[in-house]
């Protein structure tokens, strides 16, 4: 018997014991071949020639592919055909794969790899955004979202600074690096099973490079290991070399990257440089932001464009500013191309709205957590302050009244009283605390994403099969269609199987992303199921002798509501349906209501809802060595009605949890020649539980009020926001730090490594303090 969805993930057994199989852990066919990429050694260079002679030569080696292989079209963009899947002339960053050796075994193939010789004119290299805005490197035109009139709303505030934000980037470290496999049926049908969140775009990129109709590819996606946004997109090239292999030798063919090369190769989340310009009355509410934002894209586009303007909406965060003018563009380095990654550039534009928070607090010498909350938008239409400056309308919002219960609950004031007393008797070691909130726009930017497919079969038995569009990658999309459905058809989930995500059965479905996979997929699983609700109800009347509206399917039975007691088996109605000749299989489809975008006027209502939360952080600092510790988080996060609260709670720690890692311990670096040096775990530090506070408190918000967007079940969306919870941890180092002088700034590099937080502690013991709200000149 399965669990019963509401306790746990559906494969939460699995996952613990190993036994849940991943695309590369399946039995795979007979003679399957793998491949080994031939990098290059520079980050920009006109490839000259290719010399595979003594490669092909080795035993076990079945193919060689270089451009010339291609028989379509030789890119695997996925908005712009800006990306050839290899490369013709030209190597766009270090470690590229200039071609790819196909061999009966991975350890054969790179070592053929290795034999290959290609010869290379070194070109001048871009290797840092900071370089790429002096030479004005943009991969797109500069996108832009405002209101009002910022310039003259600067000019004439009481108080104005300004100031610039550098912003790190961050590798997926999915645990299940980039994985696909391919083969080629009987029919000619190019079968792909691939680790990616986005299978119909997979199946479209594998069309293209081979030169078929979509109609003779199919894309199937098991459970990954973790894609975090790095499977997007970035599952498609090497589905597609799959593909290309077991189209040039007719054997099945897989690719699975090691880890040090999917680091390498893969793109990350896109680091950004931001300067701001801000100005505001005694009180600290904000009167004007101008903000530039620049997001380095890597070598290709990508989803540069999108991420970019997720940036843009998202740095006015929880926050009223009555203008507001924010300039976005993209540079293009000789890097990997940087890619979606969980909360797709809200994470750094929220960034960027905080630091302008904190540095207006310090100016004034106001508490941070009371300058935010003055600042908060309401959702009543009284002076404006319910619209955002790309001009939708916040409606149920609920971070005033959350923010209010979490100061209670987390004991903020006298726990910020004795953080006072610890650090006047301590010299070396400082804590810190800080709350910040979290509004995050829920749907896609994109408005044609927004829709969802789904395929029901029942069967006469009464057991059912659901498919949907979405991809499991451990959030648990999976479980929650599951509870969907058994939920809407009434049945135990024991009876429902949930099938590999594939596009034979549900076709031109969206990624799964924007944290929108339970809203969209949920509702198209909910309309399929309620179609066969509606085709079983007249025949379980008949059966009954009550009318159809009297039908009611729960506890895994049905009934007339009238009589309770007098119960048929779900399988016995099925039965009947079917002998009366009635389908028992039904499609469902759902598009979010009443969306609209304007991308180039950056307008519109782009989000069905907000979901919000907030956190408290505390933190600990060590002057000596600028190591920090956490010693205790609350959440307080609003998730609506959870359709498996256990999943949600897990959604929030792990998201919060990634989040922290961002902003202080993964710092990806490389050399002069652009090639990665913490391509590894030893040298990448990602969070583990040692950094986890013992004292971790997840709360879920109750709200009184009932929202006005109808999600499904009343659930919201939970995949991404958390993740930006974790800035309370960055502005908490940051008052820990403060602590060491009386500066009216506090500097923090991003990622607060330890080096960064003693470099923080060493500036402001230096600054002599500036008497609070003295000038309306402009400080640096
Ligand atoms: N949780 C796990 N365990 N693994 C993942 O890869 N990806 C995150 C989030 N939570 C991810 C995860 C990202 S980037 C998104 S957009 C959402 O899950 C996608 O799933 P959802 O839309 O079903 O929430
Ligand atoms: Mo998530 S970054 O939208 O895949």
């Amino acid at each position: 018997m399965k669990p019963s969805p509401a306790g746990r993930h559906e494969n939460a057994v699995g996952h613990v014991t190993g036994r849940a199989v991943y695309t590369d852990e399946q039995h795979l066919p007979l003679g399957m071949l793998s491949v080994a990429p031939v990098q290059a050694p520079h980050a920009h260079a006109r490839i000259l020639a290719i010399d595979a002679a003594a490669a092909r030569a080795m035993p076990g080696v079945r193919a060689v592919l270089t451009a010339a292989d291609i028989p379509g079209e030789n890119d695997s963009g996925p908005i712009v055909h800006d990306e050839p899947l290899i490369p013709r002339d030209r190597v766009q960053f270090h470690g590229q794969a200039v071609a790819w050796i196909v061999a009966v075994d991975e350890a054969c193939a790179a070592a053929a790899a290795a034999q290959v010789e290609v010869r290379y004119e070194p070109l001048e290299a871009c290797l840092d955004l900071a370089d790429a805005i002096r030479r004005e490197a943009w991969l797109r035109a500069p996108a832009v979202v405002s209101r009002g009139n910022a310039d003259k709303a600067l000019g004439s505030a009481k108080h104005r600074l300004h100031g610039e934000v550098e912003i790190g980037g961050q590798d997926h470290f999915y645990l299940e690096t980039q994985a696909s496999w391919a083969q080629i049926d009987a029919e000619g049908i190019v079968q792909v099973t691939s680790s990616t969140q986005h299978p119909t775009e997979t199946q479209i990129i594998v069309a293209r490079v081979l030169g078929l109709p979509a109609n003779r590819v199919v894309c199937r996606s098991l459970r990954m290991g973790g894609g975090f946004g790095g499977k997007e997109t970035q599952a498609n090239p090497y589905a597609a070399l799959a593909a290309l292999a077991a189209h040039v030798t007719g054997c099945p063919v897989r690719i699975k990257l090691p880890r040090s090369i999917d680091m390498q190769m893969t793109g990350k989340r896109h680091p950004f440089f931001a300067r701001y310009e801000v100005g505001f009355d005694d009180d600290g509410l904000l009167e004007a932001i101008r903000v530039h934002l620049f997001a380095d894209g890597g070598w290709s586009t990508d989803l540069s464009p999108p991420v970019l303007m997720r940036a843009m909406v998202h740095v006015d965060n929880a926050y009223f500013c009555p203008h507001v003018s924010i300039e976005g563009r993209i540079t293009q380095t000789n890097l990997p191309s940087n890619t979606a990654f969980r909360g797709f550039g809200g994470p750094q534009g929220m960034l960027v709205g905080e630091e302008i928070l904190d540095r207006v607090a310090r100016h004034l010498g106001l508490p941070p957590e009371l300058v935010r909350e003055r600042n908060f938008y309401r959702d009543t239409a009284e002076g404006g302050r319910n619209l955002t400056p790309y001009g939708q309308t916040i409606h149920d919002f609920p971070i005033p009244r959350l923010w209010r219960r979490l100061l209670q609950t987390s004991d903020f004031e006298a726990r910020r009283r004795g953080i006072a007393d610890f650090n006047a008797t301590h010299a070396h070691a400082r804590r810190g605390i800080a709350i910040t909130p979290v509004k995050f726009g829920i749907s896609f930017n994109k408005t044609e994403y927004n829709q969802a497919g789904a395929l029901v079969h029942i069967y006469t038995d009464g057991s059912v099969q659901l498919n949907h569009g979405g991809t499991e990658m451990g959030q648990g999309l999976h479980s929650k269609m599951l509870a969907v459905a058994s939920r809407t058809l009434g049945i135990d989930v024991a009876r429902i199987q949930i099938m590999v995500t594939s596009t034979d059965k549900v076709p031109n479905t969206s990624a799964t992303a924007a944290s929108s996979g339970s809203d969209l997929n949920g509702q198209a699983v909910r309309a399929a199921c309620e179609t066969l609700l509606g085709r079983l109800a007249p025949v379980a009347a008949g059966l009954l002798d009550c009318a159809v509206e009297a039908v009611v399917f729960a506890d895994d039975a049905v009934h007339a509501s009238h009589a309770p007691a007098v119960r048929l088996r779900f399988a016995d109605v099925v039965q009947a349906a079917y002998n009366a000749r009635i389908s028992l299989s039904a499609t469902g489809y759902y598009r979010t209501p009443g969306l609209t975008w304007d991308a180039q006027a950056g307008r519109g209502q782009p989000f069905y809802y907000f979901a919000c939360g907030a956190a408290v952080s505390e933190v600990e600092v060590c002057a000596f060595t600028g190591v920090h510790r956490v010693r205790r988080i609350d959440v307080l996060h609003d998730v609506g009605d959870s359709l498996v609260e256990a999943i949600d709670r897990g959604q929030i720690e792990g998201g919060f949890v990634q989040g922290m890692g961002w902003l202080t311990c993964e710092e990806l670096r490389r050399d002069a020649q652009g090639r990665l040096l913490t391509d590894a775990p030893s040298t990448y530090k990602i969070p583990t539980l040692g950094e986890v506070p013992e004292d971790f408190r997840v709360d879920l918000y109750r709200s009184e009020r009932r929202p006005t967007a109808q999600v499904i079940f009343g659930s919201k969306a939970v995949g991404e926001p958390p993740l930006m919870l974790a800035l309370s941890i960055r502005e908490a180092l940051r008052d820990a730090v403060a602590s060491f002088g009386s500066a009216s700034r506090v500097e923090l590099a991003s990622p607060a490594t330890p080096e960064a937080i003693f470099r923080a502690i060493a500036a402001v013991r230096d600054v002599a303090p500036e008497p609070p709200g003295s000038t309306g000149a402009v400080s640096a």
